[in-house]
């Protein structure tokens, strides 16, 4: 597991609200790639993703114009996320966009559809592409 990502509304009230949980912010950085601003907090080894949308056309925006804040996706750290890719398309599920692309912290990165993963969007990321 490598984080767990809430869609947020107000990155900076958000990461207040679990800095007074105990976590640590450690990275801020828009990804224009995702239309979004995103914060990396950590407490021990639990790794917490908020992403705040600088679109209301993004992925997050409608995802926020449509759900509400809650629980966006579940990131799963892979060796090798080409490989990652094929065994999940041959397993019949649904990767969206086709092909990795470029994610937060220089990381690549790729989603299964929530509706070939029991209703969770599953972000695989490969982070030592650098
Ligand atoms: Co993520």
């Amino acid at each position: 597991m490598d984080h767990v990502a809430l869609a947020v509304r107000d990155l900076q009230a958000a990461v207040r609200v679990f800095e007074a949980l105990g976590f640590r912010c450690a990275h801020v950085e828009e990804v224009p790639s995702e239309g979004a601003r995103v914060a990396f907090l950590s407490a021990g080894e639990v790794a917490l993703e908020l992403v705040e949308p600088t679109s209301e056309h993004s992925v997050v925006g409608r995802f926020l114009a449509a759900r509400g804040e809650g629980v966006h996706h579940v990131a799963l750290r892979v060796p090798d996320l080409r490989q990652s890719l094929e065994r999940a398309a041959a397993a019949g599920l649904a990767v969206v966009p086709p092909a990795p692309r470029s994610g937060a912290r220089g990381s690549q990165v790729a989603f299964l559809h929530p509706r070939t993963t029991h209703g969770v969007l599953i972000e695989l990321v490969q982070t030592d592409t650098l």
